[in-house]
């Protein structure tokens, strides 16, 4: 049961909130709400959206987020490069990031102009991984290596890398950089994994994501076996010896436009279980096998959350960065969208 202390200043008629619970319900249902769960975030959904146009806001999801804000109010669903271009690219005025922190301070380098807050500070395994120092260090142990650090990363790292990248690019920017040699920063496993696909040297650092970390060789041949019909899509975050066994190793919107896309009817989707959510709600034909983990981080974002950060938000709910930090994290990121548009050119 969804448990929730709010109460509503606006006041919503009787008939507003069951339409509102059966406009949630039509979606939820798929992941196993009942309409009595709905009816009781109705007028919390109902108050985000009102908010929402009366302060010309965006709210940005993540993939991962839980359901209840992906489609009771997101805007905008995605992985991390899709959602850094809508927020690069929003009339809004305030851009909620549905998400962990380092997506929102993202949005914040990208379009500077704009407010851009969040429900809860969530933090990544990732992110805290490597710190600036640690960049400055690597730097000058290999000083002809061009440096890339993907995404999960803070701001202050960003702003010491020649480009970022994100799951769903990051071979394309390692071949679209100058350099032979390049230090490739936070996931060990990333790394290890695009090694196999590149000619170019890279040099991996030790992060790991405690989600995709737990997933083991083992289970997925179980399944294959099990299931030889089923295609196994594996998150980029995942050990080698997992990738090794699947179908597609991509983003979480390359593992959505897999499943899409595919004529199949069954799949393991070995990563975050928002993506599980997405497939049961938005492709009611096919059918998930396995299970899937959760990220606390990404769950930390709650109603409740967004609706406080979208009413007055605390100091903690605003993104702000030192303007050098900005500018420095700019050109980074700014490498990454130009390789990518390039190479769809
Ligand atoms: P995506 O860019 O693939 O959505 O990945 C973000 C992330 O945090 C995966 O764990
Ligand atoms: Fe970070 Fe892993 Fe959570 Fe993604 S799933 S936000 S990489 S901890």
């Amino acid at each position: 049961m969804y448990t929730t202390n709010y109460s509503s200043i606006m006041e919503f008629s009787k008939e507003d909130i069951q339409k509102e619970a059966e406009r949630l319900f039509e979606k939820l249902k798929k992941v196993d709400w009942t309409l009595e769960k709905c009816e009781e975030i109705a007028p919390l959904t109902l108050e985000i959206n009102q908010l929402k146009k009366e302060k010309n806001a965006v709210i940005l999801a993540h993939s991962y987020q839980p359901p209840e804000i992906m489609y009771g109010i997101a805007d905008h669903l995605g992985d991390s490069y899709g959602l850094s271009i809508k927020a690069k690219e929003t009339d809004a005025d305030i851009i909620v990031f549905c998400s962990v922190h380092f997506m929102a301070e993202t949005a914040r380098i990208l379009n500077p102009t704009k407010e851009v807050r969040v429900p809860s500070k969530a933090s990544c395994s990732l992110a805290e991984s490597i710190t600036q120092k640690d960049i400055k260090k690597l730097r000058e142990e290999y000083s002809n290596a061009g440096v890339i650090c993907y995404v999960n990363t803070t701001a202050e790292v960003k702003a010491e890398c020649d480009a970022c990248c994100t799951s769903s690019n990051a071979l394309k920017i390692i071949e679209g950089m100058p350099q032979n040699e390049i230090i490739f920063v936070p996931d060990e496993f990333m790394c290890a994994n695009l090694q196999q696909l590149t000619k170019k040297k890279l040099i991996c650092w030790k992060g790991r994501c405690i989600v995709h970390e737990e997933f083991g060789g083992d289970t997925i041949r179980q399944i294959k076996d099990m299931y030889p019909e089923a295609k196994i899509l594996v998150h980029s975050e995942c050990a080698p010896n997992v990738v090794k066994e699947s179908d597609l190793m991509g983003s979480t919107t390359d593992i959505l436009n897999y499943v899409f896309d595919s004529d199949a009817k069954q799949f393991m989707l070995v990563t975050e279980c928002g993506i599980t959510d997405r497939v049961k709600a938005e492709f009611k034909e096919k059918e998930v096998l396995g299970s899937c983990i959760l990220c606390p981080y990404m769950k930390e974002i709650t109603l409740e959350g967004v609706l406080s950060c979208l009413k007055s938000p605390s100091t903690d709910q605003i993104i702000d960065l030192p303007e050098d930090i900005i500018n420095r994290a700019k050109k980074s990121l700014d490498k990454m969208v130009e390789i990518v548009e390039n190479n769809n050119n």
